[in-house]
């Protein structure tokens, strides 16, 4: 199994998940609550599955496509270690990896 933890947008909540290779983040991220819309269902449409990988962690994931670089320069709050969680399918080298919810996810949720 794959640790991953969820930052939430204000830094005040941190939840340890763990989830088997080849699970995709966006779908690990909802079943633990994680307010992700993923309105899109992974059609690279919407960037509310919008996460902020932390820079130490940035490296051990695939780069993105170009797809998804476009959809991120939309995304409200972007950073370079942004990502769309609904293109990320967990690795073993993600093991214990740290990824923020963005600020706007939040304030959709009403949070
Ligand atoms: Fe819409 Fe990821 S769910 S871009």
């Amino acid at each position: 199994m794959i640790r991953i933890r969820f930052v939430s947008a204000d830094g005040g909540e941190v939840r340890e998940v763990t989830a088997p290779a080849g699970e995709r983040l966006l779908d690990i991220a909802q079943a633990d609550g994680q307010p992700l819309e993923g309105t899109c269902e992974g059609q690279m449409a919407c960037s509310t599955c919008h996460v902020i990988v932390s820079p130490e962690d940035f490296g051990r994931l695939s780069p993105a496509s170009e797809e998804e670089e476009d959809m991120l320069d939309l995304a409200a709050s972007a950073t370079r270690t942004s990502r769309l969680a609904c293109q990320i399918w967990i690795e073993d080298q993600m093991d214990g990896m740290t990824v923020r919810i963005p600020p706007e996810q939040r304030n959709m949720q009403g949070r």
